[in-house]
């Protein structure tokens, strides 16, 4: 039996899932890391956790499965995208925290690349939006802010990379420096064009060439993690969301998944053809395969699953965020309370630095059930926001959506996913897309996989069938809108 090892970097844990030569799930070991807040609208990782946490989930993955190193065919290396790091190529030591892709610390810098006229620029060559959400101002911030950065980067002493390129740099005992095209386009410095950095940002960031990585195809042969003196190929490396559309088989234009993370995160392949969204959507690579590129429209929501974990973390209303389906469904009535977790301002569609988080619509009754439910049903929300714009962008329909991440498993959630959309909700067997699409990206590319066979391995759990009358659903969605504007501009 071969094995392929996915290795799962994303937000708030590692996590290493072991697939067998089937694509079936063998194991997963995860491990929390901390969340640093060093000010309001601030969030950092240590690096060296990054690093620890996985290596130690890697390795207990193989202890307790008992897996022979010379069985694993390859492991894929998927991420919590955009989280910049600079590290000294010497020592290894990173020059600052991971600033995280939550982190609004550089909306100033946003403002200023605004006010050089730099936004259609942005849009055509990156298909990005200017928004501190991207690496680019984080690495500006970074060299900013440590005393000799600029000038030590200039001399060719220090490394940027996402965590993807952190991993990889690492667990190659520091002999590559290499991203994929999918975590490149999400830097706001690469052209998604003509697949090279681009020289305009760079300079208006005053960022040396000489400090980021190679970019290579997702499915590549990045170098090698030794264990126990065999070469184990790392051999697929793609963003989280691209991997997870990956692992869903969206493999034409005109498919999309949602995924519920940390946020929620909505893609549709466009294919070969690079589409400008008109709805606040971004446009992004997908993936770097049998030798060409491909794109998505992406809708970006910052804070959903993070709401759930808000809500067990921080206000404490529950204990686990499974927990939240039983609350949710004791919730008598339809008491019109919404949550907007705006906690990381506003991405898409409507990306503003400056919202913050609210809680609207309370009365004398409102207890902490109504709450509850209020912050899952935000979830459906904001997909709704996304699933208009990408509707609209692609002038079609969808049939059904696709879904996958923790959160996908709440039924009480989904149903109103569906309810809310009007559309079915579709979830797979294996709502581990993310880990799935990076082992499958790094089993294609030693021979133990074809793309092909993926479709068919795609496995229906569930599906969910609006029940909601139009009225109610029109009624309830004008109160989310509603909601949201009140919340934009919040922070001076
Ligand atoms: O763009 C941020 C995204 O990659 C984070 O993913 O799964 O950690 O919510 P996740």
């Amino acid at each position: 039996m071969k094995y392929i090892i996915a290795l799962d970097q994303g937000t708030t844990s590692s996590r290493a899932v072991l697939f067998d030569e089937h694509a079936d799930i063998k194991g997963i070991v995860q491990q929390e890391f901390r969340q640093i807040f060093p000010q309001p609208g601030w969030v950092e990782h240590d690096p060296h956790e990054i690093l620890s946490t996985q290596r130690m989930v890697l390795e207990k993955l193989i202890q307790t499965h008992n897996v022979d190193a010379s069985s694993i065919a390859a492991i894929g290396i998927t991420n919590q995208r955009e989280t910049t790091l600079l590290w000294d190529k010497k020592t290894g030591e990173p020059l600052y925290n991971a600033i995280v892709w939550q982190d609004k610390r550089t909306a100033p810098l946003c403002e200023a690349l605004k006010a050089e006229g730099l936004e259609n620029h942005v849009r055509e060559r990156t298909g990005l939006v200017i928004d501190s959400y991207f690496s680019a101002t984080k690495i500006k911030w970074i060299l900013d802010a440590v005393p000799n950065a600029r000038e030590r980067a200039k001399r060719g002493e220090i490394a940027f990379g996402t965590v993807d390129t952190w991993l990889i740099w690492n667990l190659t005992n520091r002999k590559v420096h290499a991203t994929d095209y999918s975590n490149a386009s999400r830097t706001m410095l690469f052209d998604i064009h003509t697949l090279t950095w681009d020289k305009t940002m760079l300079a208006a960031l005053d960022i040396p060439e000489s400090i980021l990585p190679e970019v290579k195809p997702s499915s590549h042969h990045f170098g090698n993690w030794t264990h126990n003196g065999v070469d184990i190929p790392l051999a697929g490396v793609a963003g989280d969301q691209q991997a997870a559309l990956f692992g869903q088989a969206c493999f034409s234009p005109g498919m999309a998944k949602n995924t519920y993370g940390t946020g929620c995160f909505m893609l549709m392949n466009t294919g070969t053809k690079i589409q400008q969204s008109r709805n606040g959507l971004i446009t992004t690579i997908a993936w770097g395969l049998d030798g060409k590129v491909e794109y998505a429209l992406e809708g970006s929501v910052f804070i959903a699953g993070a709401a759930v974990q808000w809500l067990r973390d921080s206000l404490h209303l529950i204990d686990q965020s499974k927990d939240s389906e039983y609350f949710a469904a004791k919730a008598l009535g339809s008491n019109d309370v919404y949550v907007v977790p705006a906690f990381a301002g506003l991405g898409a569609p409507y990306w503003d630095m400056y919202a913050r988080g609210a809680i609207f619509g309370l009365t004398r009754d409102t207890g902490k059930d109504h709450i509850i439910k209020a912050t899952l049903e935000s979830l459906a929300y904001q997909t709704k926001d996304i699933l208009n714009a990408m509707q609209e962008d692609a002038g079609l329909t969808l049939a059904s959506l696709k879904v996958d991440g923790g959160a996908c498993a709440n039924n009480i959630l989904m149903q109103f996913q569906s309810d809310i959309l009007g559309t079915e909700v579709e979830r797979p067997e294996i709502i581990e897309s993310t880990a799935l699409g990076a082992a499958y990206l790094a089993g294609i590319q030693v021979g133990l996989w074809k793309k092909e066979s993926i479709t068919s391995n795609r496995k229906i759990q569930k599906r969910f069938t609006p029940q909601m009358d139009e009225a109610t659903r029109v009624r309830l969605y004008k109160g989310w809108t509603k909601a949201v504007e009140r919340t934009k501009g919040w922070v001076d």
